[in-house]
């Protein structure tokens, strides 16, 4: 299987793994042969891209993270939590109001969340290869995907730098609700750009961490660290950040003494992890990095924005050519390979940028006539670049 850009998708191509919709419902299955009715449902629901079968990449498998009813339980809580709170403020105007005193999320939910989080560390732990790329899910429905990715990509930093399950559990579930305060903004302000904002928007906008503190605190956990995870995880290490300006203190996360009033060491690992997510969704650029272009953004702002320990783990188990991903060699050690085309068939765990690749096409484009199978983890020159179809 390989990936195709949706809006690149051609009848009669066959689909490689299933689609679901914002409720982890199969929309289409795996085996599914494209026609112009299906192809124009795939973009209208705004997917990225797709997985379609190809001759010669019978052999790259590409796996997920974390299930789907990992996916499903984790939108499954916070669409509860949106709907409990909706019903229980309807007419209020103040999005710090909270019209009833006692907890509208009971027992049961609060196990529902528990389950989530749970099943996020499972698949975690026990993945194959620990290293994140962002998944193909829809993006109409931002704020649940956005939320699970950022969970998983937070999760995995924290197990890189060997946090217990206690605290992995603390900083996932402070990962999963980093922006439920946006639950109490108007929908139509949650799919604004922050550029197309107006002032008044904007200053609605920027108190979604605070919201999102107030109701974990009532609802989720009494958790301080979670709460202050959530509440801090738009600060900078400059102090340009908001809502309070906190600035970083430079120490690794695994470091919990810190001094007092800098920001905690869970919000600055949220912090990089929401801010990937949202360049490679083009919630930042408008137009969707990819994870190669993500990863020089927050190399960018570091230290001056992320914590340099954070951004070092975070390179490392950020996938920047995943398995299935087509790419065009841009420079090589092996000169009469530059220009060739492929897809990514096998990651390097050692050196995420120098994976095997499956070639296909030639440099003048032409179809080779068996796929050639390169691995290029001894390759110093590598460079690839991402090409959305072949
Ligand atoms: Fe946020």
């Amino acid at each position: 299987m390989r990936q195709c850009g949706s809006q690149q998708l051609q009848s009669g191509m066959v689909l490689a793994r299933p689609i679901y919709d914002q409720h982890y419902r199969k929309l289409l299955a795996e085996g599914t042969t494209l026609n112009s009715m299906s192809i124009k449902r795939v973009q209208d629901m705004g997917f990225k891209y797709v997985y379609i079968q190809e001759d010669g990449t019978e052999n790259i498998h590409v796996e997920e993270l974390i299930g789907v009813q990992c996916r499903r339980e984790a939108s499954e809580a916070l669409e509860r939590l949106a709907t409990v709170d909706k019903q229980r403020n309807k007419g209020t105007s103040n999005p710090f109001q909270v019209r009833q005193k006692e907890k509208a999320f009971g027992t049961e939910q609060q196990a529902l969340v528990q389950r989530a989080i749970n099943s996020m560390m499972r698949d975690l732990m026990y993945a194959r290869q620990p290293v994140y790329f962002p998944g193909v899910y829809l993006a109409k429905d931002q704020l649940i995907n956005h939320s699970t990715d950022v969970a998983i990509l937070t999760m995995l930093i924290g197990l890189g730098f060997g946090f217990t399950n206690k605290d992995l559990a603390i900083l996932g579930k402070a990962a999963l609700f980093h922006d439920v305060g946006k639950i109490r903004l108007d929908e139509e302000l949650t799919y604004l750009h922050p550029m197309d904002m107006e002032e008044e928007q904007e200053d609605l906008y920027r108190m979604h961490p605070q919201m999102g503190a107030v109701l974990l605190e009532q609802d989720i956990t009494n958790d301080i660290h979670v709460t202050m995870a959530v509440l801090q995880h738009h600060e900078r290490q400059d102090g340009t950040g908001f809502p309070e300006g906190l600035k970083g203190s430079g120490e690794p996360p695994t470091s919990k003494v810190r001094e007092r009033g800098t920001i905690h060491r869970f919000a600055e690992i949220i912090s990089v992890a929401n801010y990937f997510d949202n360049l490679v969704s083009g919630r930042v650029e408008r137009e969707p990095l990819n994870p190669m272009d993500a990863v020089q953004h927050i190399l960018n702002h570091t230290p001056d924005w992320f914590n340099p320990h954070v951004t070092q783990m975070a390179l490392s188990v950020i996938n920047v050519f995943p398995e299935g991903c087509n790419v065009e060699i841009r420079e090589s050690r092996h000169y009469s390979l530059v220009g060739f085309r492929g897809v990514v068939s096998k990651i390097n765990i050692e050196n995420l940028s120098r994976p095997t690749i499956t070639l296909l096409y030639n440099a003048r484009h032409q179809r080779l006539e068996k796929p050639l199978i390169v691995d290029f983890r001894d390759d110093s020159r590598i460079k690839l670049d991402y090409l959305t179809d072949l």
